[in-house]
């Protein structure tokens, strides 16, 4: 499984590329209003660090102006990914796009049968919102299954399915046991992915027991 950071942290996405858990990153206008930075600068700056795709999303509604924004932000970095919602308009931004060799991550996806128009439009990516489906008391991991289910059914549909909106390290768990193909994460829940308290009760004793030996390695 790929996984992708969820933010335009600069240092969290620094540090966890030096263990190698930086496959891409995603962003979105909430995010970016957050951070107070420049859009296409974080952008580049971002680009310049991770190779893989860095989703950057437009801002129009209608097709013919995401096609326009999308054109502008892919020139940004050869690895920017265009990031367009699943509204018929972003469907047709996508074919159009798409033809053009430009990446398309397809967001705010709520159900298979979007992501199924959304693989026929050519996206690169599907993002299904697992968190705000579980925040309506559903369970968001079945859309996962469904669209890993259909999408394995078509061996023509190429769509990676990028698992969002992931709130706990058991929604990568459970996406990774369905088969999806990247998860995107905040870096709070990719820290908590490493940690549990027998790993630290281990460390600790094996330390404990390794002074008593009054031994070095180096
Ligand atoms: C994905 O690309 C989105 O940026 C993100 O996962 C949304 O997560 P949220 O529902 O926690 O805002």
């Amino acid at each position: 499984m790929k996984f992708f950071i969820d933010s335009v942290d600069i240092e969290a996405i620094k540090k966890f590329t030096l263990s190698g858990m930086v496959d891409g990153v995603t962003t979105n206008p909430s995010i970016i209003a957050k951070s107070g930075r420049d859009f296409k600068e974080v952008i580049r700056e971002i680009c310049s660090i991770v190779p893989g795709p860095v989703s950057a999303e437009v801002t129009a509604t209608k097709a013919s102006q995401m096609i326009e924004e999308g054109e502008v932000l892919s020139k940004l970095a050869k690895n920017v990914t265009v990031k367009v919602p699943l509204t018929w308009d972003g469907l047709e931004a996508c074919k159009r796009l798409a033809d053009q060799n430009i990446m398309v991550n397809v967001t705010l996806c709520f159900s298979a049968q979007q992501a199924l128009l959304a693989a026929k439009a050519g996206a690169a990516f599907i993002s299904p919102f697992i968190g705000r489906l579980d925040d309506l008391g559903e369970d968001g991991m079945d859309l996962i299954k469904d669209i890993r289910a259909i999408y394995d059914n078509y061996s023509n549909l190429k769509t990676e399915i990028l698992a969002a909106s992931i709130r706990t390290p058991d929604h990568v768990r459970r996406a990774a046991i369905l088969g999806a193909d990247v998860s995107t994460l905040p870096p709070t829940v990719l820290e908590e992915l490493a940690i549990h308290p027998l790993t630290d009760k281990g460390l600790k004793a094996f330390l404990d027991d390794w002074e008593k030996t009054g031994q070095n390695i180096i």
